[in-house]
């Protein structure tokens, strides 16, 4: 049956005074438009519709795709850039915006010219709290930096020249030689009790005291959190973050669609004034939030470390609102300069509160190819979290647990942190040297200046928008993130993210020089 031929079934109507030319799953055809027409016979007639629109045919593009407003009486048009000319197979939903208006929805399909076989549509099956999901952005980010010369500030990476690559290769082939069946066999759920004991005497060292009920071994820092986000967040949940605040906190606890309160940061920490009104606020709704997410200590992405001060006060605000703190620690024992500040998770237990949780990764200290990481926190809590791991991820591989093992026990960690100071210190020191060289105060570049971790966080003149500038500077063969990836809402958009650990120390006076040129231009 030649395409234009397909039948078109009538419109149907489930919104009053409300009808579309196409309604019900339906046959349409390429080059076609789909009327989307109205009778007033209520007033309640929507004059705009929330149009969600999913194609999946390779090579077939439609006019109105993504989620679009609608203009009521207007026409979607189906458009093909596709060889197969008559064939096409997607879906649209259609939502009225006006509240009390009922949920609409309608589906058109195209079918092969046969009419006998139909593509399967997969967008309109995945579920609603990841359809929209289009991955996380730094990855996105990342995806633009295959071009060698590109220098690139933009991954959160250790630098490899710190690997203990010797003790890594020894330990491993020890590991093979002595324990070969226990590596390649599942292994307990909330972590090896090797691993467990070893991490309970590293937290020692930071008088942080814990038993083995306290604590369950994860996948890594991003696995950390999505136990924590799926434990605690349903949909419409609060979740207050710092503005800006660790991206992949963003993603993964949005995937249980919370609302996001942002705090702003200043240069000790969390705006905790504002934090309090927030909370007054919230009471107020009776939506106070599940939980306080900060990075304390060299804040990705702003290298901001919370003072002693806002940690007290933090923790009282938590008392008094009965709101616990999820504490993020990857970065604490890089520290290039100051005083170490007292964790939340052990000012907590001094305090007696039992209101902090605490998420660690071995990524950044040993090495992210691991994906070691842990929580600690109540013992309720902590069992919970292993229920959900067992269903996530059953366990985390004992080989890589053991090499974690291997590190915090044999390989002499503090001179390893040492090492990794002194040599992550100069890196910051030349890249701070070199901003300062190119960006002189009339140009209004600002930038943070960190005493520890990976990154820093650039601000540039508020006219120009990073997210743009981010191609101009792969032009400059330079690369960083944009700032409007770190907030859970009401994103800036003109700072950037700026990761200092991975590139040589030549590299980075280099990148400076050519994000100096960039910016000169935007
Ligand atoms: C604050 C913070 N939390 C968690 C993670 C995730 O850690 P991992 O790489 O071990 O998944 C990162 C990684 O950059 C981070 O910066």
């Amino acid at each position: 049956m030649p395409a234009s031929n397909l039948p078109i079934r009538d419109a149907q109507r489930d919104v009053p005074g409300l009808a579309l030319a196409i309604r019900g799953t339906k046959r349409v055809i390429l080059g076609q438009s789909l009327a989307l027409h109205g009778k007033d016979a209520e007033k309640a007639k929507p004059s705009r519709m929330l149009l969600r629109v999913h194609w999946d045919v390779p090579g077939c593009s439609l006019a109105g795709r993504g989620t679009k407003r609608f203009t009521f009486g207007g026409s979607l048009a189906l458009l093909g850039n596709n060889d197969e000319k008559d064939m096409l197979t997607g879906t649209c939903q259609a939502r009225p915006s006006l509240s009390g208006a009922r949920r609409m929805l309608f589906r058109a399909r195209a079918w092969h010219s046969t009419g006998t076989t139909m593509k399967s549509s997969w967008p309109t099956r995945f579920a609603e709290n990841v359809r929209d999901y289009e991955g996380y952005p730094i990855g996105k980010t990342i995806q633009y930096l295959t071009d060698p010369e590109i220098i690139s500030l933009a991954g959160g990476l250790p630098s490899p020249e710190v690997f203990q690559r010797s003790q890594m290769r020894a330990a491993s082939i020890h590991a093979l030689d002595t324990n070969i069946d226990r590596i390649m066999q599942y292994s307990p759920i909330p972590g090896e009790a090797s691993l467990v004991n070893a991490v309970i005497g590293f937290l020692e060292r930071d008088s942080i005291r814990i038993g083995r009920e306290n604590i369950v071994i994860t996948s890594g820092g991003q696995s950390a959190l999505d136990l924590t986000g799926r434990l605690f967040l349903e949909p419409g949940d609060t979740v207050m973050v710092d503005r800006p605040t660790f991206a992949g906190a963003i993603v993964t606890f949005q995937m249980q669609r919370p609302r996001f309160i942002g705090i702003d940061i200043e240069a000790d920490g969390s705006d905790i004034v504002g934090m309090r009104r927030q909370l007054e606020q919230l009471t107020r709704e009776e939506n106070l939030p599940k939980f306080i997410y900060v990075v304390p200590d060299f804040q990705n992405p702003s290298g901001i470390t919370m003072s002693l001060a806002k940690r007290e006060a933090l923790l009282d605000l938590s008392y008094e609102f009965d709101v616990p703190i999820v504490e993020d620690s990857p970065y604490r024992d890089l520290r290039y300069r100051g005083e170490t500040i007292p964790a939340l998770y052990s000012l907590d237990q001094r305090r007696e509160g039992g209101h902090v949780i605490g998420l660690y990764t071995f990524s950044k200290l040993f090495c992210p190819g691991m994906r070691v990481g842990f929580n600690i926190g109540p013992a309720e809590v902590v069992t919970r979290m292993t229920h959900i791991k067992e269903g996530a991820i059953l366990n985390t591989p004992k080989w890589n647990q053991d090499m974690c093992t291997a590190f915090l026990t044999e390989w002499d960690l503090d001179e390893h942190l040492e090492n990794c100071r002194s040599y992550y210190r100069e890196k910051l020191d030349v890249f701070l040297r070199t901003m300062a060289e190119y960006f002189p105060p009339e140009t209004g570049v600002t930038w943070t200046v960190p005493e520890g971790g990976l990154f820093l966080w650039v601000s540039v003149p508020a006219h120009i928008d990073t997210a743009k500038l981010f191609f101009d500077a792969i032009e400059h063969k330079v690369a960083f993130v944009p700032g409007e990836q770190f907030y859970g809402e009401k994103p800036e958009h003109n700072h950037m993210r700026i990761n200092f650990s991975f590139v040589s120390k030549e590299d980075l006076a280099e990148a400076v020089r050519r994000l100096a040129n960039c910016v000169r231009k935007a």
